[in-house]
């Protein structure tokens, strides 16, 4: 079974959605880290409830490479196979990458190459965008820009408010993470430049 890292700095929704499509038998793997850079984060709490091991590396005043250096020692100690940036609120270093080339993926609650970075709900409802959706992708060290695994629109009502749009959009997070994580373990995909192709 492939072991999974998981890092994340908040709520973790979508480690929780990973963990309960292992825990059907939806997703081959197994959680052999669950790490936030915050000892307050949501995610944190619901891998105790769950056993899981947990662990909060403080990024408060430590160096980027440093940080960095401590997490890949703790995913590597543990064996970690996959690393799935959920809600992980920071842009991991080149050192961080070299060491799991095409084996971090991220989240984000946008179509990308539209708007990445913060408040993505917010940016499209702004932009007047009429759909929207979410994007697993490789992560690399620039901000949610690798190569695309998955993504999942929604459309953008007239009468919402970025707390309706990001709802709809979190139901399609749930759902293609645990599928863009199962595709990846599968080893069945090749990339060809920036495209990502299923086998
Ligand atoms: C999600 O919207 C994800 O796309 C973004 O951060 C949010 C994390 O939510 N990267 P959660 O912590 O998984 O509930």
């Amino acid at each position: 079974m492939k072991r999974l890292g998981i890092l994340l700095s908040g709520r973790g929704s979508n480690f929780e959605a990973i963990a309960e499509n292992i825990g059907r038998g939806r997703l081959n793997a197994e959680i052999a880290a669950v790490i936030s850079n915050r000892a307050d984060a949501g995610g944190i709490a619901i891998a105790r409830e769950r056993g899981l091991p947990a662990l909060v590396l403080p990024s408060k005043g430590v160096p980027r490479e440093e940080y960095d250096r401590r997490v890949v020692a703790e995913l590597q100690n543990r064996g970690v196979e996959l690393v799935c940036l959920a809600g992980f609120m920071r842009l991991l270093t080149v050192e961080f990458c070299r060491a799991f080339p095409l084996r971090a993926l991220n989240i984000h609650p946008s179509l990308l190459p539209a708007f990445p970075g913060l408040d993505a709900q917010k940016q499209a409802l702004e932009h007047g965008a009429k759909i929207s959706g979410c994007t697993v992708h490789f992560a690399d060290e620039h901000l949610d820009a690798g190569p695309i695994i998955l993504q999942a629109a929604v459309p953008v009502l007239d009468g919402d408010i970025e707390q309706t749009l990001a709802a709809r959009i979190l139901v399609e997070e749930h759902r293609i993470y645990s599928e863009a994580i199962g595709i990846i373990l599968s080893g069945r995909w090749r990339i060809e430049g920036r495209r990502v192709i299923a086998e």
